[in-house]
């Protein structure tokens, strides 16, 4: 159990690949803050879940496009666990547009849900930080610096999220709070149910990918798990690709 007493506080673990997190992480002995803005329903079967595994759960419901929102959710973390060890951003949205389609409420949209969220939401985690430290972690994409149909917003906002790792994981090195995030390949979620298409996008990338097969969520977790331990203390300020080979070819 290698997260035994720690709490860890998981954006958008209500469905997709922050539910595989949450369960992951609760199976190596965390206690989770569940994170949700719609999907009540989903998000309180993840915590009936993780509570029979024996953990204890808090679930927050906050739009991560308000500061207000963000911050009391650090509140009531405050109140009920006293700390947080391990902050993981995995909440997003985005508008998905051509980039000359794309407006303007669309562009903010997507970059306080994806990114703002991630400034906020770090700054506050890393004040319940414990002092022997703690870890974080931002999911990105190969939509940060490939182009993908309809990704624009989501894109650029993950491209921002990721130079924000490499800035925290400078500031929080001296106290103990190791910053990565994970660009992860196409993973089946919901997320892809938003995009025009998509049917005939997905085929050309399962076709591409070196390796054979898609993402799947258990991928993701194995990865977190490792990046937010003791073990990886010298990967600092990291992206790690974990895509099966897709962003290799270029031809
Ligand atoms: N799927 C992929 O192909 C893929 C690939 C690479 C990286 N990623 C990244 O991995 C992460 C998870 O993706 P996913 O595919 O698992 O997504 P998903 O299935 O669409 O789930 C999105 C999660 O974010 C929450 N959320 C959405 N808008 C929010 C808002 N305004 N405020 C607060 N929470 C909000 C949702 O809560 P509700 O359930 O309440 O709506 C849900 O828990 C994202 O950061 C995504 O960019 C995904």
């Amino acid at each position: 159990m290698r997260y035994k007493g720690k709490t860890v506080c998981i954006t958008g673990s209500s469905r997709g690949i922050g539910r595989q997190l949450a369960i992951r992480f609760a199976k190596e002995g965390a206690d989770i803050v569940i994170h949700y803005v719609r999907n009540g329903d989903a998000a309180r079967e993840v915590s009936g879940e993780i509570e029979r595994l024996g953990r204890r759960t808090l679930l927050v419901r906050a739009n991560m496009a308000d500061e207000s929102r963000i911050l009391s959710m650090f509140e009531k973390i405050k109140e009920t666990f006293g700390k947080v060890d391990v902050f993981i951003h995995c909440a997003a949205s985005g508008r998905n547009r051509s980039a000359v389609e794309l407006d303007a409420k669309g562009w903010n949209w997507t970059m306080d849900v994806n990114t703002r969220a991630f400034l906020l939401g770090v700054q506050q985690a890393a004040k319940l930080m414990p002092d022997k430290g703690g870890a974080v972690l931002a999911l990105s994409s190969f939509g940060s610096d490939h182009v993908f149909p309809y990704y624009t917003s989501v894109g650029a906002s993950k491209a921002a999220l990721e130079s924000l790792v490499r800035y925290f994981a400078v500031e929080l090195a001296s106290r103990k709070i190791n910053v990565n995030a994970i660009s992860a390949g196409m993973v089946k979620t919901d997320a892809l149910n938003h995009f025009p298409e998509m049917e005939q996008t997905m085929k050309k990338v399962e076709a591409k990918i070196p390796y054979s097969r898609m993402v799947v969520p258990d991928d993701i977790a194995n990865l977190a798990l490792f990046l937010c331990s003791g073990e990886a203390e010298m990967i600092r300020g990291q992206v790690i690709r974990i895509d099966g080979g897709i962003t290799l070819p270029l031809v």
